[in-house]
């Protein structure tokens, strides 16, 4: 049986089957009583009994997988292959169930040794949600709830962790894989899975009913412009004025709530800019894929264990000053940074691109405003305001909606300033104007009626875009 993989000593080979012989377990003589002491006649609906038929197969997951993780030599496991590995989990597995008489169909025998699979090579109860195309967040609040959200919806798994202990396991082997560490003194982590999806786990006592982890799912193909219009994210007339923005190398900020689809938007922007030009890339987590061929991708790094080793972005930003970049891409700007990338931006590495949280293009600019003065910079608002409204050309508003939807609900230019106050104009905008019985919104793409301030621009560059595109439509 674990001829190859087995571990040469000192286990007691009877390991496995000592420890799988606790469990099942029946209800004890009392418990049974109890129960029908409470209920009346018992009555066991086929809901019960599937309950009752999956917490079973969990437990007998729980020692099998024990019983693997005890016998099997990991090490050498590294080097099996796929192959090798289910053929021993199905010996396992059969033997196993053989001896303690259990019969499972071959479905959930199937199931059973997929679980087994998943939580020795990868992530246990997530692998089927990472492996899940349709899943773009996990959502986990201690072993016992999972979330995903689906089409910008959250819904309730009923996969669980069998108890927190899994839980801390699973992500240890997450962080450990990236030379982290997360435990009590040290209770929260950001790390990159093997796929590229974004990772954050915090962990009891500072997250209270169990670990807390937030997946971000690393997309493959990311969505592209093309993608985005057909999704009704934005429209043509929109793509094609974003492209002459683009191209004429205007500075964009991509304004948006957390997971509104900033990065994907930044992505798809990208898609815009000459193959000829040198871009360079700094990101926390890289998530983005741009096409072109010249392309430099930096990724910040936080403190060690002992609060050394840090490369914040602001660092990788001075860096990539001296790198000869055509552009720079910022995927999100949050701190101190903000003045290196107002700085870019104004001289000389116009066509510069970055992400903020905000909720509308007016609280785009305080949030800049506000990180300014945070980092530190003592300016008067008027100075503040005029070097903003020099280095930014274009606020893009990226939301999701309350129907899950996310669109693209405005296109702000920065024209300058008045008085104290930067002017912008709205070009385009989501116009709603209600709410069908089933709760998806109604509303449509708009142009606003204001020709862009930089039409001459774009007219100059060979983007001569018909006046009709900055013409209102009218609601069906
Ligand atoms: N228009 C869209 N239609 C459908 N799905 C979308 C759309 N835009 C983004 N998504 C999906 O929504 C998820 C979140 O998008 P994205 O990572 O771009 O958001 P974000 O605003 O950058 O989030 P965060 O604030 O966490 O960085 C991704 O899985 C992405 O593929
Ligand atoms: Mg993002």
């Amino acid at each position: 049986m674990f001829s190859k993989y087995k571990k040469a000593a000192p286990t007691p080979a009877p390991a496995p089957a000592e420890k799988v012989t606790e469990l099942p377990k029946a209800d004890s003589p009392a418990k049974v009583a109890r129960k029908a002491n409470t209920q009346a006649p018992a009555q066991v609906t086929p809901m019960d009994k599937e309950r009752k038929r999956k917490e079973r197969i969990g437990e007998i997951k729980l020692e099998l997988h024990r019983a693997l993780l005890d016998n099997l030599n990991l090490a050498a496991l590294e080097h099996a292959s796929e192959q090798d590995l289910r053929q021993e989990i199905i010996a396992i597995t059969g033997e196993v169930l053989e001896e303690k008489n259990i019969i499972l169909n071959r479905e959930d025998r199937q199931t059973l040794n997929q679980e087994l699979f998943d939580e020795v090579t990868g992530l246990g109860p997530l692998e089927t949600l990472l492996k899940d195309d349709t899943v773009n967040d996990i959502l986990v609040n201690g072993p016992k709830q999972i979330f995903v959200e689906r089409a910008g919806k959250l819904q309730l798994t009923d996969i669980t962790f069998k108890d927190e202990r899994h839980l801390l396991r699973i992500i240890d082997k997450i962080v450990s894989a990236v030379g982290r560490r997360v435990d009590e003194s040290n209770p929260y982590v950001d790390a990159r899975l093997q796929d590229g999806s974004r990772f954050n786990a915090m962990v009891p006592p500072i997250a209270v009913d169990g670990s807390l982890v937030s997946i971000r799912k690393f997309k493959k193909d990311k969505l592209g412009v093309d993608d985005l219009v057909q999704f009704g994210a934005f429209t043509e007339e929109m793509a094609a004025y974003l492209q002459a923005a683009v191209a004429t190398r205007l500075n964009i900020i991509v304004s948006g709530g957390t997971g509104s689809g900033k990065t994907t938007t930044l992505n798809a922007l990208s898609s815009f800019i000459d193959n000829a030009e040198r871009i360079l890339t700094i990101e926390d987590t890289a998530e983005l894929q741009l096409q072109q061929t010249h392309v430099g991708r930096m990724e910040s790094r936080p403190p060690n264990v002992e609060g050394k080793g840090e490369v914040s972005p602001r660092d990788c930003l001075k860096n990539a000053l001296r790198m000869r970049p055509d552009r720079i891409i910022v995927g999100e700007t949050r701190g101190e940074e903000v003045i290196d990338m107002l700085q870019a931006m104004n001289t000389g590495h116009d066509g510069s691109m970055t992400t903020i949280h905000a909720n509308s293009a007016r609280d785009g600019i305080s949030r800049l405003e506000n990180m300014i003065a945070m980092a530190g910079i003592e300016m008067p608002i008027k100075a503040v305001r005029s070097q903003v409204s020099s280095a930014v050309n274009l606020i893009v508003q990226a939301s999701r909606l309350q129907d899950g939807s996310r669109r693209m609900t405005s296109i702000t230019e920065i024209t300058g300033m008045e008085g104290d106050v930067i002017s912008m104009q709205e070009i385009f905008r989501y116009q709603r104007v209600g709410l069908t019985p089933d709760n998806k919104i109604i509303g449509h793409f708009t142009a606003t009626g204001v020709r862009s301030h930089f039409a001459e621009r774009f007219r100059l560059w060979g983007y001569d875009l018909p006046a009709s595109i900055y013409e209102p439509v009218a609601a069906e």
